[in-house]
């Protein structure tokens, strides 16, 4: 079986993705920062799925780890047949108050970096020599500008608007192309964005949450399926549906009274 190269696996979303495409066979190469996370979850899914699960622990904000990435599946012969661009993160605050630096290391994961993997990843997934797949990690952030997580949210519409781009170009090659946009997961999102300490923010979120296992096999399905753009959650559907409906400043008058810093 050809080999599944997924970043940001070492948890949340990222880690169950791995899990969905284990059970379907395929072999893995993880990425994310955190080796001693990697090695558990390699072991864990090699026991369980025989599968062979490799792992490389990288920050991939580093302008050139996704180089690394592309070179260290050259260098093990990987046949690789799936990409999945999960890793990312968000950061809540007003944009003056957040450091400039956080904000661009964060387009530069989210978006430069996705881009980068695939440009260099493309090569490989075309020399595969069945079907191919690339799957994107956006949000529901991307469908509409989130005040308070404004640099965030615009990175995830950067995602959904390069992903369906890159799958119209795809057509007639052996690579599809597919965007999962999810909404409230419980994972570790929450408290690297810094809204964990924000009540309403919190309560909300569990009012919606969906467990990460979900939304990975819910991706997974509709990647090899050939889907272009999913949200999973029919309450995450509507939102995302309704706010091309309503009047923009609308929309994201509620999202600033909602995300706005004040406990
Ligand atoms: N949870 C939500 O509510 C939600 C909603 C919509 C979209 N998303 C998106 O889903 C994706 C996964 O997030 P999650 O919710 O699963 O969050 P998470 O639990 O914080 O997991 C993030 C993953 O990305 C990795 N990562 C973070 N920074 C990295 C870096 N610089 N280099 C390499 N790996 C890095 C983390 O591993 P290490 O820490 O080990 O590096 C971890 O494996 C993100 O793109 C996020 O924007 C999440």
């Amino acid at each position: 079986m050809s080999y599944a190269l997924i970043t940001g696996a070492s948890k949340g979303i990222g880690k169950e993705l791995a899990v969905s495409l284990a059970k379907r066979k395929y072999n893995l190469l993880l990425v994310a920062r955190t080796e001693p996370l990697l090695k558990e979850i390699a072991k864990e899914l090699e026991q369980t799925y025989g599968v062979s699960v490799q792992y490389n622990a990288i920050d991939l904000s580093a302008a050139d780890a996704a180089e690394d990435i592309i070179a260290w599946c050259q260098k093990g012969g990987y046949d690789v047949s799936v990409l999945v661009n999960n890793a990312g993160y968000g950061l809540h605050g007003a944009f003056e108050k957040l450091s400039l630096d956080e904000q661009l290391n964060m387009m530069w994961l989210n978006m430069s970096t996705m881009v980068q993997l695939t440009h260099l990843a493309l090569p490989l997934l075309k020399r595969h020599s069945g079907k191919s797949y690339i799957l994107n990690i956006a949000s529901t952030a991307a469908y509409q500008a989130v005040p308070y997580l404004g640099v965030y949210s615009a990175t995830k519409a950067f995602v959904l608007s390069f992903t369906r781009a890159l799958r119209q170009e795809m057509k007639g090659s052996n690579v599809s192309v597919t965007c999962l946009s999810p909404g409230a997961v419980e994972t570790h999102f929450m408290e690297r964005a810094g809204m964990d300490k924000v009540n309403k923010i919190v309560k909300q979120a569990k009012k919606f949450e969906m467990q990460p296992n979900v939304v990975a096999e819910f991706g997974i399905k509709a990647l090899l399926s050939g889907k272009a753009e999913v949200i999973p959650g029919v309450g995450n559907k509507v939102g995302a549906f309704a706010n091309r409906l309503l009047p923009k400043n609308a929309v994201e008058g509620v999202a600033k009274g909602l995300y706005s810093p004040e406990k």
